[in-house]
């Protein structure tokens, strides 16, 4: 049959990603680097698994029926003393919880764009934002980046050149997806500035600010917040469990019920999964774990660093992350990129290029790759860098 699909899917195509992923699944000797994911190594099973008991135990029927918006009470109660500890104002915001941070970003496009809009973001970003984008037919508008993220005065430059027409700017300030950046406190309270002068909302996406390597937390950008236009989403699936799919909003009170008007008929979330996770938080110290799942990165991180250096030309850039589960390497512009991705597929190497987070791939494509080494064994990680080095080094005729 022949589907009259909505405009919006007419123009959507398969992500770079997901090209990966199927190759990858019919190639089971694949090497692949191209997944974002968390580590389940890094999950609290046994706490979980505990948590999970004692509330069917004790609280079993409650678990089974109809949780209330925008969250069950004990779920909401233990993130907002967990947010108040980090040195959020909850006086005046309040938190919604979300099944994972994914989802925020379409609520923040349905609560503010029309069709026509303007949605601003890093040149590479997350594709999630993207598909929100999308589906409320915004156009996503890349501004160009410095080695520590958004370049300040091509924000200012975008923004005059769209005026009225930007709605929000999406940043994933800490240890980004894809580059692994993080954004310095002047830069983002520059933007918190440009977002004052111009009338802009922000949305902060930060799922991966906790696994910081060294335990050093920037300040968050909601935390210059002074009159409710930041909304800050975070995210349990780096940290807790990606399966549970539990997030949060933090954002000014008033502006809550707007965005849970716009989650339409998705918004209410597990209730098992929210008691489950109030009392792991309740029983647990969720600090003392995020800095061992950032441990866990490090090391991993450091071992991907090791390789490159080792196996790839110098010419070949990595920007080393402080946490998160990303690298961006940076190669030379001379190269084909899209050749050399397929090159390396076919040499069994999953890495995702530039191209694939852009958010204007025709004229910016950039000459980097995304290389996550988070959930790679040490070995495949070598073996991985070893092939890179060879086929990169043929590409640049070296
Ligand atoms: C930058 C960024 N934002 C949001 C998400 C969505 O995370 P979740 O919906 O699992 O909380 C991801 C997932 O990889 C991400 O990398």
């Amino acid at each position: 049959m022949e589907y009259k699909l909505a405009k919006q899917l007419r123009t959507a195509h398969p992500t770079v990603i997901r090209q990966i992923f199927m190759y990858a699944c019919d190639h089971p000797e694949f090497l692949d680097l191209s997944i974002g994911e968390p580590s389940a190594d890094t999950f609290p099973l046994d706490e979980i698994a505990k948590s999970s008991a004692d509330m069917y135990k004790y609280d079993g029927k409650k678990a089974l029926a109809y949780g209330p918006y925008p969250g069950m009470d004990e779920c909401i109660e233990e993130i907002r003393k967990w947010m108040i500890a980090r040195g959020f104002d909850m006086e005046n915001n309040a938190i919604e919880i979300l099944p994972g941070s994914g989802h925020g970003m379409d609520n923040m496009a349905n609560t503010f764009c029309d069709e026509g809009d303007v949605i601003l973001s890093e040149m590479f970003a997350y594709p999630g934002i993207q598909n929100a984008a999308r589906m409320v037919g915004a156009k996503l508008v890349g501004v160009e980046m410095d080695d520590d993220g958004i370049n300040l005065e091509a924000l200012e430059k975008t923004i005059q050149e769209y005026g009225e027409k930007v709605k929000f700017l999406y940043l994933c300030p800490s240890f980004n997806n894809p580059t692994g950046i993080t954004l310095p406190e002047y830069k983002r309270e520059a933007v918190y500035k440009l977002a004052q002068k111009y009338d802009f909302m922000i949305y902060e996406d930060d799922p991966y600010s906790r696994l910081s390597f060294d335990g050093n937390y920037l300040k968050e950008i909601k935390k210059y917040d002074t009159d409710g236009r930041v909304v800050y989403a975070a995210s349990l699936s780096k940290i807790v469990s990606s399966g549970m799919r539990i997030g949060f909003f933090v954002v000014n009170k008033d502006l809550r019920p707007f965005l849970e008007m716009s989650q339409g008929n998705a918004g209410v979330q597990s209730v098992p999964v929210m008691l489950t996770v109030a009392g792991y938080m309740q029983h647990n110290d969720i600090d003392a774990h995020c800095k061992d799942v950032g441990a866990f990165y490090k090391e991993k991180a450091a071992w991907m660093m090791e390789c490159i250096k080792k196996y790839l030309p110098a010419s070949c850039e990595p920007i080393e992350p402080k946490g998160g589960l990303f690298l961006w390497l940076k190669v030379p512009e001379t190269l084909d990129l899209d050749k050399v991705w397929h090159k390396l597929m076919e040499a069994n190497v999953g890495v995702v290029p530039s191209f694939g987070f852009s958010a204007d791939p025709e004229n910016y494509p950039g000459s980097a790759f995304r290389i996550c080494y988070s959930t790679p064994s040490k070995e495949v990680i070598e073996e991985a860098c070893q092939i890179m080095g060879r086929v990169l080094k043929e590409e640049l005729g070296e």
